[in-house]
């Protein structure tokens, strides 16, 4: 039997120490070690974007990296952007859009599309759909999310000096 192996991580702004099997991924870890449920599981291949985490300042899929590879990372979850406010304005887009439905694609939504708004200074619509390409949805048709993002980030561009 494989033996549990210790890591350190910085998750959310806060140091943590655990004890993971090799072969166990960032999101079961995340979700199941540390009850941070908001990241969700869908595909577990990599294809649907649901389990999308920042890990050093990039968006991961959680279910394609392990745990042990995070040793020593810096991760962030939609608990993490969602408690410090950095998300609060595309969060009240996204209910003011009716982006949502079941709820189940918007963590990762929102994390990727957070992920195009901190590098994008203008709206553009074709470029939010290319970025968020990579994250499924079931239920809006996607228009909604695209409208949430383009009016957050004109929003945000008014509120630059
Ligand atoms: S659960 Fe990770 S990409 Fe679908
Ligand atoms: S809101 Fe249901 S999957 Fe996107």
């Amino acid at each position: 039997m494989t033996a549990p192996i210790p890591i350190s991580l910085d998750v959310n702004g806060e140091r943590v120490d655990a004890q993971v099997l090799p072969r166990l991924n960032l999101a079961d870890f995340l979700r199941e070690q540390l009850q941070l449920t908001g990241t969700h599981l869908g595909c577990e291949h990599g294809v649907c974007g649901a389990c999308t985490v920042r890990v050093d300042g990039e968006i991961v899929r959680s279910c394609l990296m392990l745990a042990v590879q995070a040793h020593g990372a810096s991760v962030q979850t939609i608990e993490g952007l969602s408690d410090s406010g950095e998300v609060a304005d595309l969060q009240a887009a996204f209910r003011d859009r009716n982006a949502l439905q079941c709820g189940y694609c918007t963590p990762g939504m929102l994390m990727a599309a957070q992920d195009w708004l901190k590098r994008q200074v203008e709206p553009d619509r074709e470029r939010i759909r290319q970025h968020l390409s990579g994250n499924y949805c079931r239920c809006t048709g996607y228009q909604a999310i695209i409208d949430a993002v383009e009016m957050t980030a004109l929003a945000r561009m008014s509120r630059k000096p």
